[in-house]
C-alpha cells in the first residue's frame, strides 16, 4: 500500500491535516515487514525459500507450512487484510481514524489460517489468500494466485489458480499420501534419495516403498 503523492497536504483545510497524518500513519505502518513476520509463519524441517507473509494491523492469522516445500523468489501469503465487501464503505473508518471499536468492527476480515502441505513447489511470483488450503505434493505455478484449496498432487496456475493436471494417477497420490516419506527420520530419507536416484525411480515407480526422487 502507497500513500497517494497526488494529495498536497499544505492545500487542505486545517481540519482535514491532521486527518490526513493519521491515515497516512495508518497506511504507513499497518503493514509490517513482510517477511517472516514472526508469530505468523511456521515452517517445517528442510522447507527453503522466504516467503512474504503480509500482515495488516489486526491480522492475527497464519501461514503454516509442511516440511520440504520449495518456496521460489517473492511467493506471498496473505492471512487477512480483508476489507469489508458487505458494508456500505470498504474504507477502513474506525481503523484509519482510530475510534473506538477500531480492530474489534470485524475489519480487517479474513477466511483464516493458510495450511501448506508437505512438498509443495511454488513458483516464482505465486500469491495465496487467506484460508487456503494446499495440499501434499502440490505444485503452484509460476505468478498463481491460488483462492481456493488445492487437492494434493496438483499442478495449479493461473488466475484464479486452477488445476491444469495431477501429478500422478489417484492411486498412487494415495499410495503416496499413505508412505508420508517427509515424515520418516532425515537419516532413511537420506538413505532412500541416493538409492532412489541409482535406480532411476521415476514416476510410475514400482518401488513407492522408497522415496523417489
Ligand atoms: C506449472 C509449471 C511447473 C508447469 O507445469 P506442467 O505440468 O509442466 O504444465 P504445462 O507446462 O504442461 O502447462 C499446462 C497448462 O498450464 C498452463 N501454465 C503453465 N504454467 C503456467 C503459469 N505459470 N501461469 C498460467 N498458466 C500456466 C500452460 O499454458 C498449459 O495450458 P494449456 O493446457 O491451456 O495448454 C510451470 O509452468 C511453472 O509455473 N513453473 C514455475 C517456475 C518457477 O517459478 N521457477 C522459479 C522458482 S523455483
Amino acid at each position: 500500500m502507497t500513500w497517494n503523492r497526488d494529495i498536497e497536504p499544505s492545500r487542505l483545510s486545517a481540519h482535514a491535516r491532521p486527518l490526513l497524518r493519521r491515515l497516512r500513519s495508518a497506511l504507513v505502518h499497518p503493514l509490517s515487514d513482510p517477511a517472516h513476520v514472526p508469530g505468523h509463519l511456521v515452517m517445517g524441517r528442510e522447507t527453503y525459500g522466504e516467503p512474504k507473509v503480509i500482515v495488516g494491523e489486526g491480522d492475527t492469522r497464519v501461514v503454516r507450512i509442511g516440511a520440504f516445500c520449495s518456496i521460489g523468489t517473492d511467493v506471498t501469503f496473505l492471512v487477512g487484510g480483508n476489507h469489508r465487501t458487505d458494508w456500505i464503505s470498504t474504507f477502513p473508518f474506525r481503523l484509519v481514524w482510530r475510534l473506538p471499536g477500531a480492530l474489534e468492527d470485524g475489519h480487517p476480515a479474513t477466511k483464516g489460517d493458510i495450511e501448506v502441505g508437505n512438498d509443495v513447489w511454488f513458483g516464482r511470483d505465486a500469491l495465496v489468500l487467506s484460508g487456503v488450503r494446499i495440499g501434499n505434493g502440490a505444485v503452484i505455478a509460476a505468478r498463481a494466485v491460488v483462492t481456493k484449496d488445492v487437492r494434493p498432487y496438483a499442478v495449479v496456475a493461473g488466475n484464479p489458480a486452477r488445476e491444469v493436471r495431477r501429478r500422478f494417477s489417484d492411486a498412487d497420490v494415495e499410495r503416496l499420501e499413505a508412505l508420508r516419506w517427509w515424515d520418516w527420520p532425515l537419516e532413511r530419507i537420506s538413505e532412500a534419495v541416493p538409492a532412489g536416484a541409482a535406480a532411476g525411480l521415476r514416476y510410475p515407480a514400482p518401488q513407492m516403498k522408497s522415496v523417489y526422487i
